[in-house]
């Protein structure tokens, strides 16, 4: 999808060819600006996906730049360029949110790869926020994502049976979302302004999960002090969410159906009934109609609740999810532990693609959490994600994105690292001392120096205190 980037610098040269490049090989709309100020006014003016600013510039410099355009609109992406003897305050751009910075001079696949990976990202969040948008008309939950045809044909059906009173029956595989499906038909009813009340099912011994639904009298049972009001009470007026359904008791499936057939219960102790004004959704990962024909379910109560079907199907049947599951997560991670993360290698995705899931969308949930947790760099990676057999893949592969880079870039980016890792613990290991350190990598000094000023490194960071 065609985007709209902004590009300033106030060398107009440098201007011409980021615009010809971009206009030769890519759809997008470019606006180029020399003015940093009047870029700022630009940009305030009508949106941008992505900024491309120049570091050093006479009036309002990249960073201060950098950090307007971020106040004025925190997502957009901002690609910071900068000749090499500064790539200290690039980095430090990075950390103040630039999306990546570009070294000058550059080489046009460079600029086009940015551009497009820029873009690609945007056109994913763009994506996310538009089904937020149409699932949750203002505000409201934003935690349901899905590109496949399956999810989207939920979505719609989600917002179909919102408004009505429908029962709804959502069934599916565990950690397919059906908690989250039952939260968004809620949310987007009537009753969305009230809480949605959940009682699970599961686990709770029979007398007390009858007395937590319906509440009990004083002195009903020993240890039944005073009243108590059941969730059934609490959830009057707005939607009760039976979770684990197929769970249920036979005595409390026929007490159910009486509430769900007259609107009536009876709290334990009590000998007269009560009314609850109730919405129902129940969920189960349970094959209900088996359990039913097993008789094992009461069949009036299964039909009752099955007015309306949700079928969530495993993650591996919609295999289109999954990036955009992975960015959600990403992004979720990210921020919940404060980590500069922005991107899944194009590997790590395919190994993410590759993989079965059992555990649905909460074990790739796992995988990205705990990835976003091992992450050191800004790019999650294949092993981050400690998938067993993409591992062995991977070795194969020691960088997912080198192999995507011609020869000659790779090199070039290979020996740059290799140069400032070289540079940086000699220093390390002579404190600061150039001298030393070119004598102990044998080469002259000149040379050294040559090293550290490409690499934007400076002795004086590896001096002992007290030696500066
Ligand atoms: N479509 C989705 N978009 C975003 N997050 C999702 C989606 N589906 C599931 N999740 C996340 O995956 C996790 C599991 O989802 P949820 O609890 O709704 O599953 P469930 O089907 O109720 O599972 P179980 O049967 O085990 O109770 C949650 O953390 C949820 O936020
Ligand atoms: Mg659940």
């Amino acid at each position: 999808m065609a985007g709209r980037i902004l590009i300033v610098d106030d060398e107009a040269d440098m201007l011409l060819l980021l615009k010809r490049i971009l206009n030769e090989e890519t759809t997008h709309e470019v606006v180029t600006e020399p003015d940093s100020q009047k870029a700022l006014a630009l940009f305030s003016q009508s949106p941008f996906d992505m900024v491309i600013t120049d570091l050093k510039m006479a009036k309002m410099d990249g960073i201060r730049f950098l950090e307007a355009v971020k106040q004025i609109r925190a997502d957009v992406a901002v690609v910071i360029m900068t000749a090499f003897a500064t790539i200290e305050t690039a980095v430090e751009a990075t950390r103040k949110g630039a999306y990546d910075y570009i070294t000058k001079p550059f080489r046009r696949e460079r600029i086009l790869m940015t551009v497009e990976k820029v873009m690609q990202w945007q056109s994913i969040l763009r994506e996310n926020q538009a089904l937020r948008d149409a699932l949750a008309e203002k505000k409201g939950f934003a935690a349901l994502v899905g590109a496949s045809p399956s999810m989207q044909s939920i979505f719609e059906r989600i917002r179909q049976v919102a408004p009505t009173m429908a029962t709804v029956l959502i069934t599916g595989p565990s950690g397919t979302g059906k908690e989250l499906v039952a939260r968004a038909i809620h949310e987007h009813s009537r009753r969305g302004q009230r809480k949605m009340v959940t009682i699970n099912c599961t686990a709770i011994p029979e007398h007390v999960l009858e007395s937590e639904l319906f509440g009990h009298l004083k002195g009903a049972f020993t240890g039944a002090w005073q009243d108590k009001k059941g969730l059934v009470e609490e959830a009057h007026e707005s939607t009760l969410f039976l979770d684990e359904i197929g769970d249920l008791s036979p005595t409390l499936q026929t007490k159910l159906l009486r509430l769900l057939q007259e609107g009536e219960y009876k709290p334990v102790g009590s000998v007269t009934t009560r009314k609850a004004d109730l919405r129902f959704i129940a969920a189960t990962n349970h094959d209900l109609k088996a359990d039913m024909e097993a008789k094992r379910f009461r069949e009036d109560l299964y039909y009752r609740l099955n007015v309306i079907r949700f079928e969530l199907p495993p993650l591996k049947a919609r295999p289109q999810d999954i990036q955009l599951l992975s960015y959600h997560f990403l992004e979720k991670y990210a921020r919940l532990n404060q980590k500069e993360i922005r991107d899944i290698s194009p590997n790590a995705l395919k190994a993410l693609m590759a993989q079965d899931f059992p555990g649905n969308v909460r074990e790739l949930e796992n995988v990205i959490e705990r990835g976003v947790i091992f992450c050191r760099g800004d790019m999650l990676r294949v092993r981050d994600l400690f998938l067993e057999d993409a591992q062995k893949r991977c070795e194969a592969e020691p960088d997912d994105e080198l192999a995507q880079l011609p020869f000659k870039d790779a090199k070039d980016r290979m020996t740059e690292q290799f140069h400032r890792q070289y540079v940086q613990s000699l220093l390390q290991a002579n404190h600061g001392n150039v001298s030393r350190a070119a004598e102990q990598a044998g080469i002259q000094r000149q040379y050294f120096h040559r090293l550290m000023k490409e690499a934007g490194i400076e002795a004086d960071g590896y001096k002992q205190k007290d030696e500066r």
